[in-house]
């Protein structure tokens, strides 16, 4: 494991050296040279912030998973509100404190200098923010955007595909996302096609998984654009995602990925995904400031996705041409390199092993209590930290609302409610890397008294 970078690990002086770099001299050589200076941020950073622990060596992720002292110091390095167990983490991810350091003196930096950075340096900052974020990804500088949110690069992929043709059909699961659910029927009726509705088990393996899509593919001739999530948001299922591309792609289906809940919960690639086009966002398990989101599209599958409306890219060879984001938060995407060295420094598969560990603990648990039932993956290769439970039997909103309300307030434990599953309402159970054993034991002894 890597360590945390320098300036990652000091707190900043930026404020002197911002108002200094603007008052009053703005166009002159030396102004241009604080501007400059201070958009490196923080490498001038000097009060005491948490240091990571040092990884022991030879060990496994999943060894390291189970060692709380380590992950009570990893815990350090980040603000938590005391008196409640918060469980729900699946919203927003949570800035490290030394990413927020470099959130706010960006922030700053930006509100001081304003048009005189945007003007002269965002662009190679914006630029070096996304090749941070293509080279995480492991895919090629060309290939990203950074936009606000998952929302914006999925949402551009489905209105901007342009290939449909009469008695085309699109296919989307239960277990995406409610919104994007509502985005492709929309798409079907505005594009005069067919939308299918595939319906996946509540508890389910890889191999199921993959026989229903590809039954439904074969099934549907006329499938021609599909949305793939590759963590579901309601129960944290993991889906075949490479597997059912490769199907897919077998009989022509283009495919939209939904990667919202898994960069960064799973350690991954993108090129372990095998598909051309998927949406993104740093701003959960990256842990970004709160704003930002990458669209990936592969080297040479543009052709099918329209540049937004109004922009121009007639070699269909450039990414940035399919969304435009416009005036956003400058300070966010700034701060991506920052959030993608914390990220790796903790490590991707360690990060993933702990989640994982942490939803076991639990989910071991309540599969021994016969009135609980446990939601989403059966096998290690589907689940994730994240995952999902109901009472047996009591599968509707009111249901769903009530319980998470019992959790609230008679237990102290705070989860979220999720719709959209076939089977019915649930509660989404989403630990972070700063959450300790300590405390889901707490959400055991609320089920066992359910
Ligand atoms: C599976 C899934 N897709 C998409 C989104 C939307 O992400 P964003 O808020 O970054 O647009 C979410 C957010 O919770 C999600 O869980």
């Amino acid at each position: 494991m890597s360590e945390v970078p320098e300036y990652l690990n000091r707190r900043r002086v930026l404020k002197a050296l911002v108002a200094g770099a603007v008052g009053g001299t703005v166009g002159t050589l030396a102004a241009t040279k604080l501007v400059h200076a201070s958009s490196e941020v923080a490498s001038s950073v000097t009060a005491k912030l948490p240091q990571l622990p040092k990884t022991p060596k030879n060990i496994s992720p999943e060894m390291l998973a189970k060692d709380e002292s380590f992950w009570a110091q990893v815990a350090l390095n980040y603000d938590k509100v005391q008196g409640i167990v918060n469980l729900e983490h699946g919203y927003w991810g949570k800035m490290s404190k030394q990413v927020q350091e470099v959130f706010i003196a960006k922030t700053e930096m930006v509100n001081t200098q304003l048009s005189v950075y945007g003007r002269r340096h965002f662009k190679d900052d914006l630029a070096h923010s996304t090749n941070r974020a293509a080279q995480a990804l492991g895919a090629e500088n060309e290939e990203v955007v950074l936009t606000r949110n998952a929302t914006e690069s999925i949402h551009n992929l489905m209105r901007q595909y342009n290939n449909f043709e009469v008695n085309d059909t699109v296919l989307f699961a239960d277990i995406d996302y409610p919104s994007f659910k509502d985005t492709m029927r929309w798409l079907a009726k505005t594009q005069n096609v067919e939308p299918v509705e595939v319906i996946l088990p509540a508890q389910t393996n890889q191999s199921e998984i993959l026989d229903i899509y590809v039954k439904a593919f074969d099934k549907h001739p006329n499938l021609k654009l599909m949305l793939l999530t590759h963590v579901s948001n309601q129960h944290g299922l993991i889906l075949p995602v490479a597997d059912i591309a490769k199907a897919a792609k077998m009989r022509g289906i283009d495919v939209i990925c939904d990667c919202a809940q898994s960069w960064g919960l799973l350690d991954f690639t993108i090129a372990d995904l095998n598909v051309d086009w998927a949406g993104f966002n740093l701003h959960k398990w990256i842990g970004s400031p709160v704003g930002v989101g990458a669209l990936y599209m592969k080297k040479g599958s543009l052709e099918k996705i329209s540049p937004y409306p109004g922009e121009i890219d007639p070699n269909n060879t450039l990414v940035n041409k399919r969304v435009h984001t416009a005036t956003s938060n400058f300070a966010s995407i700034l701060t991506v390199p920052a959030a993608i060295d914390f990220h790796e420094s903790i490590g991707p598969a360690n990060k993933e092993a702990r989640l994982r560990y942490l939803r076991n603990l639990w989910v071991e648990e309540a599969k021994k209590l016969p009135n609980i039932e446990v939601l989403g993956g059966e096998d290690d290769a589907s689940s994730t930290g994240m995952g999902a439970f109901r009472i047996k039997g009591k599968v509707s909103l009111d249901d769903a609302k009530m319980l998470q309300q019992r959790l609230e307030n008679e237990f102290n434990v705070f989860t979220v409610v999720r719709v959209g599953l076939a089977s019915g309402c649930c509660i989404r159970v989403t630990p972070q890397i700063f959450i300790s054993a300590e405390e889901i034991k707490q959400l055991i002894l609320a089920l066992k008294s359910l």
